[in-house]
């Protein structure tokens, strides 16, 4: 039984060849000239980029339609299967010939965008058995003519991409779902997801289980479905895929799921279960015990006790529950093929039991945001040959992080953020040359910048935040030293001397001087490598704009230097101006002298500069004003003096932002600058208006007035919806996933957005 994963994987890889098998021979078909007719007024009626398209674009008529991509053929030359999937289709196919493409068998208009409702034509292609329309983009009520597609054995509708609106673009409304499945009887896989079905779950499971007897994979995730699971679902007794996440369930785990004596995959998450998970469920004689590989049950209320779980489960989602009590003890003997692992947001109490360390497959291990307390176990980094990310964030923690990775660590997440962990930075770390995130941010380890990590290249997020560390910056004298660096957080600690010394290393973080918007992806360590494979997306908590926010995701074009509430003395160095990607500057509460460097104009993409409680002096340079982003701005208890610079959206920020130095003047603080009062002389003679102004007591600064009427209109039409746009799509992308890169060409549309600031 315990090699039964393994078993299922040379099952599937033979699979796979005998499939490409069939299809090499299918292809040598010929294809008859009425078909290829047909596919080429297909095409030509067809609205596609054909700068994208990949295989519609090799349909052409001086070919023979044997050598185009994405057609098969039977012996006959009779087209029976076409995918044009991820080919930017756009607007109707109502008058298509595909519907007098009547042998096909397979369809797949997978990932494009129709937007119109599905053509009713589709029920004429009555010889289908594999009809794939997800994520294709149509909208509105799934035709009844689907239901006459009784060969069906495949049918995926499904829409993926949810998140950023609360709104289904499909419905089954009428036909509801009874009707649409009623004479599918063949029906082996049915994909809904984001379908808005509506129904309770007596009404739904029983649609379903009448209907549909050879049904193996289900997935209707976010259908607007409520709950309970009726024990009627129990009749598909064949259900090897069960995915009805994102539904009101409302309900307790139902014990019948112990009799899918086939099931491998439950994701049951953002549910809305409760009660404890039942016991029996794993137990002895049902097959379940021997056959469930990946468990998703995160983001629920269930109770009591994590429970214990067959030992062959590979993926295992317990997070955001409300189970409580101690880790089992021999919870890792559980976990011998377990590549993911997480019980993150509960309560859990105790310690790591070290029997963790037997689950040597583990690549993903979360414990974070529980009360576990006690040591970390010594063997927990010696894991880190196989281990990719370890988090024990927001628990209790103490002692020192063992100084046990080993030689060839494959670690690329560490994040033990907000225990009690004292020491030292182990020695060992440094063998971890994969590391992309160290998170050691709010503890109490000591020691001086981590010099010993200067060889790990592939390292982006750097957290040290509210520790004990002390002594200088250093170590950016050779070449290439952290060239990916994004997020740097030195906050709150007692580092000292003269900031200068960071020249060296702002020359080196080639991630903070490039804007590789083009790259745009997130953070993540990738798993269960082969398809479909998943990610754990890395999070950190940085403060911005005054706030302290935690980014879901780490976009690799979100850069932070934090500095702040340190020892560093001397001036802020001039090769600040290189960082032109850089987002976040902070580097408030030091004893920062000189002026404020002319060069921080180049930082183009800043949105985020906080100077404030330093001992700056100079005038404020009139460079900022070129920060077209700067939505965050705060110079202020500093020795600054002169005019704040006039006409640039720098005046926009409140009083604060500027309060407590020397000499500034300008608006918006009330402090009228010397040398600017002689205008409102020239014209008070014969100005009345002007009286109005005088007896309200307000000095108004007419010099100032015309240009910031006029700057303001001009930011309010140019510069917000971009600053909007900008903000809008750092929103967004902390919400929604990978998908979203395939509907929106986002970084094409940053690009445009920027050189249109720039031509403009
Ligand atoms: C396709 O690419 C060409 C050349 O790069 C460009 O001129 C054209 O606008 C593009 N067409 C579309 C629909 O994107
Ligand atoms: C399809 O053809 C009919 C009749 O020729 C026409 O009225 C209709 O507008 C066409 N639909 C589309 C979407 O082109
Ligand atoms: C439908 O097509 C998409 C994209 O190719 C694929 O990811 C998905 O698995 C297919 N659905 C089914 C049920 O085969
Ligand atoms: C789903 O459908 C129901 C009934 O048709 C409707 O009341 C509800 O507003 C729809 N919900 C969404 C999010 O479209
Ligand atoms: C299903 O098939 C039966 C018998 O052929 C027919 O009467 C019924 O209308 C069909 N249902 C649907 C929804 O097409
Ligand atoms: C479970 O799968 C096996 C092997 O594919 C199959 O023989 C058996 O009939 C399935 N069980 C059920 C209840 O469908
Ligand atoms: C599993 O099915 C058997 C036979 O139908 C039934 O007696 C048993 O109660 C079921 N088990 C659960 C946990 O529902
Ligand atoms: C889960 O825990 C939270 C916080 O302790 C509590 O408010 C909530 O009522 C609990 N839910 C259940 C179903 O026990
Ligand atoms: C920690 O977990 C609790 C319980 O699930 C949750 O309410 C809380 O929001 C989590 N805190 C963080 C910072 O994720
Ligand atoms: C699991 O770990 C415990 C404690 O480290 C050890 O005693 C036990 O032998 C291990 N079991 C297996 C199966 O390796
Ligand atoms: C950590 O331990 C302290 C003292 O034992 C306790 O007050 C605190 O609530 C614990 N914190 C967490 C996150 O469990
Ligand atoms: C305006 O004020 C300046 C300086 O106070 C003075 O030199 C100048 O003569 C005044 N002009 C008029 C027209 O009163």
């Amino acid at each position: 039984m315990t090699n039964k994963p393994l078993l299922s994987w040379i099952f599937l890889i033979s699979i796979c060849w005998i499939l490409l098998g069939v299809e090499i021979d299918v292809v040598s078909g010929q294809c008859l000239s009425d078909q290829q007719t047909l596919l080429i007024q297909l095409k030509s009626n067809l609205n596609f980029n054909a700068n994208k398209s990949k295989k519609l674009v090799t349909w052409s008529q001086n070919t023979n339609c044997r050598a185009w991509e994405g057609v098969t053929f039977d012996r006959d030359g009779r087209v029976t299967g076409l995918s044009l999937s991820e080919e930017s289709i756009s607007g109707g196919i109502d008058n298509s010939s595909l519907f007098s493409l009547l042998y096909l068998r397979s369809l797949d208009l997978s990932y494009n965008h129709f937007g119109t409702p599905i053509p009713s034509k589709f029920g004429y292609l009555t010889s289908l058995n594999y009809l794939n329309l997800s994520n294709a983009g149509f909208v509105g009520q799934i035709p009844i003519a689907i239901s006459r597609l009784t060969s069906l054995v495949t049918l995926d509708i499904s829409f993926s991409w949810t998140g950023l609106v609360d709104a289904s673009l499909l419905k089954l409304e009428n036909p509801g779902l009874r009707m649409l499945v009623q004479n599918l009887s063949k029906l082996e896989t049915l994909y809904l997801d984001g379908v808005n079905i509506s129904a309770h779950g007596s009404e739904w499971c029983q649609d379903l289980s009448s209907s549909l007897p050879s049904l193996r994979e289900l997935s209707l995730s976010n259908c607007y479905l409520s709950g309970p699971l009726d024990q009627s679902l129990e009749n598909l007794k064949s259900l090897s895929v069960i995915h009805l996440d994102g539904n009101t369930l409302s309900a307790t785990v139902p014990g019948f799921f112990a009799n899918f004596s086939n099931l491998t995959s439950l994701a049951l998450f953002y549910c809305g279960l409760h009660g404890n998970f039942p016991k029996e469920i794993f137990q002895e004689p049902y097959a379940l015990s021997g056959s469930l590989l990946v468990l998703d049950l995160h983001s629920n209320q269930l109770q009591g006790k994590i429970p214990v779980l067959p030992p062959v489960c590979s993926y295992i989602d317990f997070s955001s529950n409300n189970f409580t009590s101690p880790i089992p003890a021999d919870i890792g003997n559980n976990l011998i093929f377990t590549i993911f692992f997480s019980v993150s947001n509960n309560y859990l109490t105790g310690v790591i039991p070290e029997s963790i360390c037997n689950a040597t497959y583990l690549q993903v291990l979360d414990w974070s945001n529980n009360s576990l307390s006690g040591k970390i176990p010594e063997c927990v980094p010696a894991m880190s040959q196989t281990l990719g990310v370890l988090n024990i964030r927001r628990n209790n923690f103490t002692g020192l992080i063992p100084d046990a990775f080993p030689v060839d660590c494959a670690l690329e997440t560490l994040d033990l953020n907000g225990n009690s962990i004292e020491g030292q930075i182990p020695n060992s770390l440094s063998h971890c040359t994969r590391l992309e995130v160290l998170d050691l941010g709010n503890n109490m380890v000591t020691g001086n910048f981590p010099c010993l990590l200067k060889n790990i290249s592939t390292l982006r997020v750097l957290v040290l935040r509210a520790n004990n560390f002390h002594g200088r910056i250093g170590c950016c004298d050779t070449t290439g030293t952290w060239e990916k660096l994004q997020i740097i957080d030195l906050a709150h600690n007692k580092f000292s001397g003269n900031l200068n010394l960071l020249g060296n290393c702002l020359k080196r973080w080639k991630a903070m001087k490039v804007d590789n918007a083009d790259k745009l992806k997130h953070l993540s360590f990738e798993f269960l490598k082969f398809s479909p494979s998943r990610y754990y997306p890395d999070a950190v908590t940085v403060t911005f704009k005054g706030l302290e926010m935690k980014l879901q995701k780490i976009l690799t074009i979100f850069t932070s230097i934090d500095l702040s509430c340190n020892h560093f003395v001397g001036p802020i160095p001039e090769e600040v101006g290189l960082l032109r990607a850089l987002y976040v500057l902070n580097l408030s509460s030091n004893a920062l002298t000189g002026e404020i460097p002319l060069s921080i104009g180049k930082l183009s993409q800043l949105e985020s500069l906080d100077l404030s409680r330093n001992k700056l002096n100079g005038s404020i340079p009139e460079s900022l004003a070129g920060l077209t982003f700067l939505s965050f701005l705060n110079i202020s208890y500093n020795h600054l003096v002169g005019p704040i610079p006039c006409g640039s959206q720098i005046q926009t920020f409140s009083p604060d932002s500027f309060a407590g130095n020397n000499a500034l003047c300008g608006f918006p603080l009330g402090v009228i600058c010397a040398g600017e009062v002689s205008m409102p002389n020239t014209t008070k003679g014969n100005d009345s208006d002007s009286d109005s102004d005088t007896r309200n007591g307000i000095d108004i600064d007419w010099n100032l007035i015309p240009s910031e009427i006029g700057f303001i209109v001009g930011f309010g039409v140019v510069v917000l919806p971009l600053v909007f746009c900008k903000r809008w799509r750092i929103s967004y992308f902390h919400r929604v996933d990978d998908v979203a890169f395939w509907i929106f060409p986002l970084a094409v549309t940053r690009k445009w957005l920027l050189s249109w600031t720039t031509t403009r």
